[in-house]
């Protein structure tokens, strides 16, 4: 049975008008390692930690600024939520098709909630928490191409004709604004492209960036707004010492025009500096050590990178179930090809060796936590080929073989063959980032050590499910399994209106 939503009530959980209060028993180990008669053993003590948390309940009036906003991404969202908003429907070949948030975790996808009478309750994530209705978002944003929206969703050739026609009026008077450019950072075949950037210094672009946050915020009368990179995947910037190590550096960097600050860095620096959350949807790495540094100074949410929409999806799921079911993945070769814009740009080697990065580190928690299988230091070979093929537009082909080895030194081979519009597995995934991102911000915790309240540490792990490379603040483990992200993405929004996370045992039927 499905209900829309529900209520908790319990000791433990108090709603105010401005909040939801709750206290909550962290059950967790921890793990000591020591000599005991003579020979060392692994101690591992169960620990509950007491931790409050409140939830502003208050949601916000949201504007959400795409960098790249006329992208194939930027225009399938904004067509998407407007079509959602004004309940638009269309004629396929096959029927006439209504407007969803298929794809998006917040919006299409149910979370347990118990029993009733032996039948299984489940209600929708979003139920969990008070988030933004997606419908309600406010969009705008940069591009360095001056297209209008409407004209980009042409371009971008993901929607029908007629939902494209009916969505026009709506999108034509959308235009970007101008967006920073630098040819040094995306590949050399996107310079035609360049017909709407901002000129000056690095640090008049990023005060223009600032400027352009601030007048949409006035004229839009938006509470929030959160920044998104979605545009072109850029080359990884050269880490120095002395110029992004460390926030200090790389402000100073900053003042001294210095050429390795990339566009994606600088539109991070205005964020941050205007304490506006950024996220970044592309794998490059704008989250220079100094940025990370400034970020956390400031307190300003980051999360990033990639966004985890279908490849790297899937193999953060069938790595986590092979290893998990104790069978060892020993290659995995992934080929890619698509016909976008996007695919034009990874056709140049450095945006490609950007791309191939954040691919590559996927499955890496998932074998090491095997040492059955794995010895220390052994990995599956893992090989990731992306190419360019105009004709196939945005619809990407995945390729995907993994062999594993199985009982007694059998060999087993999966052969994975997906085709999909990579623009619609990207927009509903970057709903749930901006969602998300607004909704923690609006949510404070302290254990029971701690005095104060606090927000999330700015550097957003709570991100994770959506993002192929998760940035995880310094000394944080890295999670790439599918389910475990999740699980923690569910269990803390649980935790906040005072539910125990799902453990699946269902007791009660045993
Ligand atoms: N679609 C997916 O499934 C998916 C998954 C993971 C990551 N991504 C990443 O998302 C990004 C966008 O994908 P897309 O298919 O929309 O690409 P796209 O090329 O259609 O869109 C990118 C847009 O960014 C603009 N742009 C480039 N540099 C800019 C800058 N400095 N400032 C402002 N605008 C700028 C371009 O003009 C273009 O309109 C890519 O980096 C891609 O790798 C996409």
């Amino acid at each position: 049975m499905f209900i829309e939503n529900f209520k908790v009530e319990c000791p433990n959980v108090r709603y105010t008008e401005t909040e939801i209060q709750s206290v909550y028993n962290y059950e967790t180990t921890e793990l000591v390692h020591e000599n005991r008669n003579g020979t060392y053993q692994w101690i591992v003590k169960p620990k509950s930690v007491k931790y409050e948390f409140k939830t502003d309940t208050h949601v916000p009036k949201l504007g959400v600024m795409l960098v790249g906003w006329g992208g194939n991404n930027g225009s399938t969202l904004t067509g998407g939520v407007i079509a959602n908003r004004e309940g638009i429907s269309w004629a396929t070949k096959d029927k006439i098709q209504q407007a969803n948030y298929f794809g998006s975790l917040t919006q299409a996808s149910a979370i347990r909630v118990g029993s009733f009478q032996g039948e299984e309750i489940y209600a929708p994530f979003k139920s969990l928490l008070p988030m933004v209705n997606p419908d309600d978002i406010v969009f705008g944003g940069w591009d360095i191409s001056n297209m209008n929206l409407a004209d980009a969703m042409g371009r971008a050739k993901v929607f029908d004709i007629d939902l494209q026609k009916q969505l026009r009026p709506y999108m034509e008077s959308m235009v970007p604004l101008p967006g920073i450019y630098d040819p040094d950072f995306i590949a050399a075949n996107q310079e035609e492209r360049a017909n709407n950037v901002i000129k000056g210094t690095k640090k008049e672009q990023v005060q223009q960036i600032i400027k352009d946050i601030k007048e949409f915020k006035a004229a839009t009368k938006v509470d929030k707004v959160v920044v998104l990179w979605t545009a072109n995947t850029e080359r990884y910037s050269n880490l120095v010492v002395g110029l992004n190590d460390t926030s200090e550096n790389l402000l100073a960097a900053l003042d001294r025009n210095e050429a390795e600050i990339s566009p994606s860095t600088l539109y991070a620096i205005a964020c941050v500096m205007e304490n506006v959350p950024f996220i970044n949807g592309s794998p490059q790495n704008t989250f220079v050590p100094g940025l990370i540094d400034f970020a956390i100074e400031k307190n300003s949410l980051i999360g990033g990178d990639d966004f985890k929409s279908g490849q790297t999806k899937m193999k953060s799921v069938l790595v986590d179930f092979l290893v998990g079911a104790g069978i060892k993945p020993t290659s995995i070769v992934s080929y890619n090809h698509l016909g976008n814009n996007d695919g034009m740009n990874l056709s140049a080697p450095q945006t490609f060796r950007s791309k191939e990065i954040s691919k590559s580190n996927v499955v890496d928690d998932m074998v090491n936590s095997n040492a059955i299988l794995f010895e220390p230091g052994e990995h599956p070979d893992h090989v990731v080929v992306i190419k360019y093929v105009p004709y196939v537009g945005d619809s990407k082909r995945a390729m995907d073989e993994y062999t594993s080895e199985i009982f007694m030194g059998g060999k087993n081979t999966i052969v994975l063959h997906n085709t999909c519009e990579d623009s619609l597995l990207a927009a509903p995934i970057i709903l749930d980032l901006v969602l998300l991102a607004e909704l923690s911000t609006r949510i404070q915790f302290k254990a029971e050590n701690e005095g104060k309240f606090h927000l999330f540490h700015p550097v957003a792990t709570i991100l994770s499910y959506l993002t192929k490379a998760p940035l995880v603040p310094p000394g944080t483990p890295v999670v790439n399994a599918l389910s475990k992200q999740r699980a923690m993405l569910e269990n803390i929004l649980r935790a906040c209106v005072g539910l125990a996370p799902e453990n699946n045992m269902i007791l009660e039927y045993k």
